[in-house]
């Protein structure tokens, strides 16, 4: 039996199309708010169709020399083309990408993982230092 962990792929995001490309500043000034991007696909596209999706993006981050990581946002991507006509037929798609902002006081580690539907679990990960 595998461990969860052992679940989660990864790749260089310029290649594989599930890796999370996590944009943010290499480093952030002290206890200041700083933006993170998160995007599926930035590089290949990712489909994004009732049978194809990005179900949602998880993003962690893990002080240095703390014991545990931090959550800090869970964002769920809810319309895949779905309506009572049948699959891909709505209007509405939502798109496999997100935009948040923290801070910190303590450099450390952002993680983001993703699920596709048929894909499964895939995790990224960017360092963030702290001036
Ligand atoms: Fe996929």
């Amino acid at each position: 039996m595998k461990l969860f962990s052992e679940l989660f792929k990864t790749a260089d995001w310029k290649v594989e199309k599930h890796v999370p490309a996590i944009d943010c500043p290499d480093q952030v000034k002290y206890g200041e708010l700083f933006t993170i991007k998160v995007t599926i696909g930035k590089e290949i596209a990712h489909p994004y169709t009732t049978a194809h999706h990005i179900r949602w993006i998880d993003i962690l981050f893990q002080p240095d020399g703390e014991k545990f990581p931090y959550q800090i946002g869970h964002f769920e991507f809810c319309s895949h083309g779905e309506s009572a006509d049948g699959p891909d037929t709505s209007s509405v798609y939502t798109h496999h990408e997100v935009t948040l902002s923290m801070k910190t006081s303590k450099p450390g580690t952002l993680y983001a993982t993703t699920l596709c539907n048929i894909h499964g679990l895939w995790e990224s990960s960017k360092a963030v230092k702290v001036e």
